[in-house]
């Protein structure tokens, strides 16, 4: 028998039927399973890859809290959650991998289309209901708050100060022409990140990777991928949206529930600025200490030179 076969029978007390893969996300597998009784969706974080020590970590804190949202607000079959195991944990592993099971969301992924207008409505209703909890819900909060800290900027750094013999070919024509625009967006991410330290801005729950891969039209639309959760100021998310041309529809959506809220330049400067960065750092973390075949390397560095195309 295979290993999930046997790791869904002990863990999950359930007999697949069918084991079928999927199309994951950049940082996980994914596996259809079809069982008699219904079908479920398996994330699995290999141990081997470098991002998923950090994606991983805080599972334990954040599934109650979004178990607890689903309940206690009107986003009942908005947001999916995780199904725990015999032994009442929501995620377990084995030597090689960790895994996370959903029920199957039967629907569309938005990927690379537009939202139309009912979907930008939709989904300003969501982020508006998660805004309006803050460090008041019940449980303990300390492992999500905000601090503005960029823990990857000290590797990024060290990296960028590489011998050439240190690093693939590929990876050392790429930072010669870009260290020192990347550079650059370092030092404005400490400064930025030093003054919102100083600032007392309001902190609220917060999903932190609101892109349209996580967004999914079953017969409402869902939001999905929760591992970002966070206290923090609500530009963690409209970070995502100033850009969008629906961002005027959300923002009417979203005013009726939130009046006063104006967006603090700063803070959406230092997410952008600190997102570019970590997808930067975690394709190059990818060329240095992970197996990457000669396609998947030329992706990566497509999508590097991708992401140092912004000018400022
Ligand atoms: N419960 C689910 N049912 C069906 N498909 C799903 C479900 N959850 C995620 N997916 C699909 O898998 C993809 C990756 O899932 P996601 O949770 O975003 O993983 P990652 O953390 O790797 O980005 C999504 O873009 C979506 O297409
Ligand atoms: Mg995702």
């Amino acid at each position: 028998m295979n290993t999930l076969t046997v790791m869904l029978q002990t863990e999950y007390d359930i007999n697949p039927i069918q084991i079928q893969s999927k199309q994951g996300g950049w940082a996980s597998l994914a596996f259809e399973i079809k069982a008699d009784e219904a079908v479920y969706f398996l994330k699995v974080y290999e141990k081997s890859r470098a991002s998923t020590p950090k994606l991983t970590a805080l599972i334990d804190q954040y599934v109650p809290i979004v178990e607890w949202i689903e309940r206690n607000s009107n986003l009942k079959g908005r947001i999916p959650v995780p199904m725990q195991t015999r032994e009442g944990n929501y995620k377990c592993d084995d030597e090689e991998n960790i895994y996370l099971l959903y029920p199957f969301i039967n629907g569309q992924t938005i990927g690379e289309w537009d939202l139309t207008e009912r979907q930008t409505e939709e989904l300003a209703h969501i982020i508006a209901v998660l805004h309006s909890f803050d460090e008041e819900i019940p449980f303990p909060t300390e492992a999500l708050i905000e601090d503005f800290e960029v823990p990857f900027i000290r590797e990024l750094e060290k990296v960028l100060d590489y011998r050439e013999e240190d690093v693939p070919e590929e990876l050392h024509l790429f930072l010669r022409e870009n260290r020192e625009r990347i550079n650059k967006w370092i030092s404005s991410v400490k400064e930025l990140s030093t003054k919102l330290k100083s600032f007392s801005l309001n902190r609220v729950l917060c999903h932190t990777d609101l892109h349209h891969w996580n967004l999914m039209q079953a017969e409402n639309l869902l939001l999905i991928d929760w591992e970002g959760l966070k206290l923090a100021p609500a530009e963690a998310d409209m970070m995502f949206l100033t850009s969008e041309p629906y961002f005027m529809t959300f923002m009417k959506v979203y005013r009726q529930y939130h009046k006063n809220y104006h967006i603090n330049e700063e803070a959406i400067t230092f997410y952008q600025l600190k997102r570019r960065l970590e997808d930067i750092w975690e394709f190059i973390e990818q060329l240095l200490y992970e197996k990457v075949s000669t396609k998947d390397k030329d992706e990566i560095i497509g999508y590097l030179k991708g992401l140092t195309e912004h000018e400022k």
